[in-house]
């Protein structure tokens, strides 16, 4: 096992099946620009052999199947297949949702339980100017979809102070009547986002957020398990919801993910650029990959950051 000098080890892998996205988000990219696929992306097979040496080598046992946004790569339905089959305890997916009726089968024959989904706001409206896109029903659709098919769904919204600081209550009440658990993500300074000018325009903490749930409902922190990043809240009788603090309340110390992007590159840590290129050890017989690959473990755990500083690229290229 590897362990750095904080008790930190890998155990969440987070894989981007393609870097592209058919949204683009205000907070993740300027001037509407849609992310594109990386040039050399590997291919589902690829991304699979990845993810079980990530399991022999780090001990890797959850993987949540990101982007870019997952569901629109033809490699989505091979690899859930498979990576439904490797010895994992958990799987699960984040997606933006908008095309969960077209994936339904796929997802519920698939077995997987467990979906993220991100929504900003529940007017078509915002919806739209903040994702540059997207159609907000389909996305309702889609959520409805999930829920009647038994999956757990848990609900993202990022709050931005001038954008959808006015959803933050509906889109709990819409949870809070589904049984799905939101979870407010505070904004991160990732990408342009950097600069803190535009960070701070649009920065909403998490104690806006608990002023503004505190008017109409009542509610109590709970005890997190140790590497979960958001803090959850019980609203007696009705239900829970997350905040993920990462500027007012920083989860570095904990933190056990590895990202794996779509171009065969491990990052150790979500605010630092270092990658290390996972590619070239697969067609390596096991003797030989199995040990580079431990090697190349402990130099992505030594990227992990005592504090969380924000990063130009990450992000986009491995959804969160
Ligand atoms: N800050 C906070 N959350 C972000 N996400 C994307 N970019 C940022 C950012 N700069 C969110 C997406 C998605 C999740 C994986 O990360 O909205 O729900």
């Amino acid at each position: 096992m590897i362990v750095d000098k904080q008790g930190r080890r890998f155990r969440s892998l987070r894989v981007s099946l393609t870097a592209a996205c058919n949204y683009a988000c205000n907070y993740c990219v300027a001037n509407g620009q849609r992310l594109l696929k990386a040039s050399n992306e590997l291919s589902a097979d690829q991304l699979i052999a990845a993810v079980g040496y990530l399991i022999e080598a780090a001990g890797i046992d959850k993987v949540r199947i990101t982007g870019g946004e997952p569901l629109i790569t033809d490699k989505f339905d091979p690899f859930l297949a498979a990576v439904m089959k490797l010895p994992l305890q958990d799987v699960s997916l984040t997606t933006n949702g908008q095309f969960l009726k077209e994936k339904r089968d796929v997802i519920v024959d698939a077995g997987i339980q467990r979906i993220n989904i991100s929504l900003d706001s529940l007017n078509p409206l915002r919806f739209r100017q903040i994702a540059s896109g997207g159609d907000l029903a389909s996305v309702l659709e889609g959520i409805d979809l999930m829920l009647e098919a038994g999956l757990r769904v848990k609900l993202n919204m990022v709050p931005l102070r001038s954008q959808n600081s006015g959803d933050i209550v509906p889109l709990l009440q819409y949870s809070l009547e589904r049984g799905i658990e939101l979870r407010y993500i505070e904004l991160m300074r990732m990408g342009h986002l950097v600069n803190n000018a535009a960070f701070q325009a649009d920065f909403f903490p998490r104690e806006s957020i608990l002023d503004m749930i505190r008017e109409h409902y009542e509610f109590e922190r709970t005890d997190a398990p140790f590497d979960s990043t958001s803090v959850r809240y019980e609203i007696p009788g009705k239900g829970f919801f997350g905040i993920i603090a990462n500027e007012s309340a920083p989860f570095c110390s904990s933190c056990t993910r590895l990202r794996l992007s779509s171009d065969g590159y491990l990052y150790g840590c979500i605010s630092n650029n270092n990658r290390h290129f996972i590619g070239d050890l697969l067609d390596l017989p096991r003797h030989r990959g199995l040990p580079a690959l431990q090697d190349m473990l402990v130099n992505a755990l030594g990227d992990k950051q005592d504090a969380f500083k924000g990063e130009v690229t990450v992000m986009k290229l491995i959804g969160g």
